[in-house]
């Protein structure tokens, strides 16, 4: 009997790898304050697996996850968190709240991936987030968020990638031109099974890496850092990412932004 489908099993499967989420925080930290960050906040984390895994590296790392949807919250509940130690645990709090006005602790690194701050269309929105996220972190502490782009991903169609026992479908639905307004959509195919459409929807505006540094000099950072990904002997990411200024076009990227506070 084939297991009960559950979307966030398969969404974690093909879209994140905490522990490497985890290396790239600790490198980048380091390389640009010179010191180990001890403290997270996962914005809009969904199951928070990356703070769950944060907290395993010392009994000083703690972490904060904020997400508006319970649904998220509770599958990372039971199969995230409650798989840490009784001490790692009490350094992880799960917050069923908004970004933008969710107070935590500060702390030295606050995030926004999986590009979920497209949700904020309007400049005014996204500034108040960016002021929220500027807010919640200490003195030296680090933002980062994670962007893509590239003429490949706002065309209407889909990337297929195949897991083992299952097939991801990343689909552009919409792309506005005139207003970067776009609708992407995950599908997912099990193996012998029907394909399960629309499983996770986003109505997003596409940011472009300038206007959000020139966004978060304005929300009160003091520098911004654009990060891109060198390349492997076959043209593809090599997984390694640099502070650069310069790149070349590409058909489809996806990279990271560091403010610093
Ligand atoms: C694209 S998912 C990303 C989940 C997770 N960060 C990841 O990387 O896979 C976006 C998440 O943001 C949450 N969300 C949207 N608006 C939010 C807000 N204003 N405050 C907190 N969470 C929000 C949604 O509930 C959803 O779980």
């Amino acid at each position: 009997m084939a297991q009960p489908f559950n979307k966030y099993v398969y969404y974690e499967k093909s879209v994140q790898n905490p522990s490497n989420e985890v290396e790239f925080f600790n490198e980048k930290y380091e390389e640009l304050r010179g010191a180990k960050a001890k403290t997270l906040r996962e914005d809009f984390c969904g199951t928070a697996a990356i703070s769950c895994e944060w907290v395993k590296q010392s009994a000083e790392h703690k972490a904060w996850g904020i997400d508006l949807d319970p649904e998220p919250i509770d599958y990372g509940m039971n199969n995230h968190y409650a798989q840490l130690d009784d001490e790692a645990k009490s350094r992880m709090k799960y917050i069923e709240g908004n970004v933008l006005n969710s107070g935590t602790p500060t702390v030295d690194i606050c995030f926004a991936f999986n590009f979920s701050y497209f949700i904020f269309k309007k400049r005014d929105e996204l500034l108040t987030y960016f002021k929220a996220a500027r807010e919640a972190l200490n003195d030296g502490g680090v933002f980062f968020m994670d962007l893509f782009g590239g003429p490949d991903s706002i065309q209407e169609n889909t990337d297929i990638i195949s897991h083992e026992g299952f097939k991801y479908f990343w689909e552009c639905q919409m792309f506005n031109p005139m207003t970067n307004d776009c609708r992407f959509a995950i599908h997912f195919k099990r193996k012998g099974e029907q394909k399960r459409k629309d499983v996770f929807v986003y109505n997003w505006r596409m940011w472009g890496m300038m206007e959000l540094r020139d966004l978060l000099l304005e929300a009160g950072f003091s520098k911004t850092i654009g990060y891109w990904e060198g390349e492997d002997d076959d043209g593809g990411g090599d997984g390694d990412f640099f502070a650069t200024d310069e790149a070349e076009q590409c058909e489809a990227w996806v990279t990271y932004i560091a403010a610093l506070k």
